[in-house]
């Protein structure tokens, strides 16, 4: 029962064991069980799943069988690492330093991890070659036997092996990724480089750099693949595809046409944008910070690409829900967008600051599964006036 008879009883909460190391981890970082099991109803609520579901988020996030993660990095920045680390931390206060480590054993990751050279290549080699587990080269205490691995990968990948670009441990990228990818339970292409290319395959492609699923299809790599794109992506996006995964016993949720949960990628950010009032007849902003744009005005002609991109940061924003960019005064540069380094509008001019088209143009109503919008090339799909016909 609730102390508090005029807070609503959260459905199942109460019905929910925790494991008594979790509870010991959870005293250690000083985080209450009914603040724990209160992130696990914000994010639910979050990913719009239903009260239900509650209970079964909680349960993987404090399961003792922690499936293995081989997080690997390849052309990249490392702000895609940066922005999941920062997913330990949740809005409203609540902060759970380790959510992602309650969720998963991080086994591999170049940047976090404290082997270095030779014993982290041996570690890596280990992980990723079943099924004999049972001699690790360097003992992990934290180590889960849960079987098969999910691979992360961030950054987009030089397609030629020889091309000299992206070579570690002595092998190539193609080489390390395509181990890697051999035993893994499921692919999760972090960001926008891993899911589309990104800044690496922008024109002139120096190093001819492929996203993960057209190396995949090079390589006829056959593994379930869920895109988590965005430059970088949301923490909580991350965070909450993982949970997805986990909590749908390893099943892939549902996807749009570029592999992406739609949870968090079946709406445009301009669907949820509070400017979106004076996005058919104004006020537009014509300079940023120029008195319209103050005033929430619409910042479509300061080249805004919200209506044709796929995210969730009018909703759940950055920074623990404090700000998205259109809240901050800068139109949405379509980052979790295939080619958005090098889209043309409908004037073929390329470039952040240029409007989609003359007119304000709110792409499909929202439409993720849209093609019309996306047809590889960078720029406007042919088929924009056939679909619009529909
Ligand atoms: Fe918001 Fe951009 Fe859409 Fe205007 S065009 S409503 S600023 S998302
Ligand atoms: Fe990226 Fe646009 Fe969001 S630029 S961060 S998808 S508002």
């Amino acid at each position: 029962m609730s102390s508090d008879p005029q807070r609503p009883k959260s459905q199942g909460l109460e019905d929910i064991v925790l494991d008594d190391a979790t509870v010991e981890r959870l005293q250690e970082m000083g985080i209450s069980r009914r603040r724990f099991l209160g992130y696990c109803a914000g994010l639910a609520s979050l990913m719009a799943l239903p009260p239900s579901f509650i209970p079964k988020l909680a349960r993987a996030a404090t399961s003792p069988a922690k499936p293995s993660v081989v997080y690997m990095s390849f052309q990249e920045c490392t702000g895609c690492l940066e922005s999941m680390v920062n997913s330990f931390a949740f809005r409203g206060g609540q902060t759970i330093d380790n959510l992602i480590l309650n969720l998963i054993s991080l086994d591999y990751q170049e940047t976090l991890m404290a082997a270095a050279g030779q014993q982290s290549e041996e570690w890596r080699d280990w992980l990723i070659t079943p099924p004999d587990r049972s001699n690790p080269p360097h003992p992990h205490p934290e180590y889960s036997q849960a079987g098969k691995y999910i691979l992360v990968v961030d950054g987009s990948i030089p397609a030629d092996e020889l091309s000299g670009y992206f070579v570690s441990g002595g092998r190539s990228g193609v080489a390390r990724f395509c181990e890697a990818a051999q035993h893994a339970r499921a692919i999760i292409a972090v960001g926008t480089c891993a899911s589309f290319g990104g800044l690496p395959k922008a024109d002139p492609n120096p190093t001819g750099a492929v996203s993960i699923s057209e190396l995949m299809l090079q390589r006829d790599i056959k593994k379930p693949l869920i895109n988590v794109s965005g430059c970088p992506p949301i923490p909580e996006v991350i965070t909450g595809t993982i949970l997805l995964y986990l909590t749908n016993n390893y099943t892939v949720p549902s996807l749009d046409n570029y592999y992406r949960p739609t949870k968090f990628y079946g709406r445009t950010v301009h669907d949820d944008c509070y400017r979106e009032e004076s996005f058919e007849e104004g006020p537009y902003a014509r300079s940023f910070d120029d008195t319209n744009a103050k005033r929430g005005g619409c910042l479509y002609y300061m080249g805004c690409k919200g209506p044709l991109t796929h995210n969730a940061c009018a909703t759940i924003k950055w920074n623990q829900g404090v700000s998205f960019p259109m809240m901050s005064g800068h139109g949405c540069i379509g980052c979790a967008e295939p080619n958005f380094w090098d889209r043309l509008n409908t004037k073929g001019q390329k470039g952040f600051y240029y409007a989609i088209a003359d007119e304000p143009y709110d792409g499909h109503g929202g439409d993720a599964n849209c093609s019309a919008c996306h047809d590889g090339d960078g720029d406007f799909g042919d088929d924009h006036d056939e679909h619009d016909d529909d």
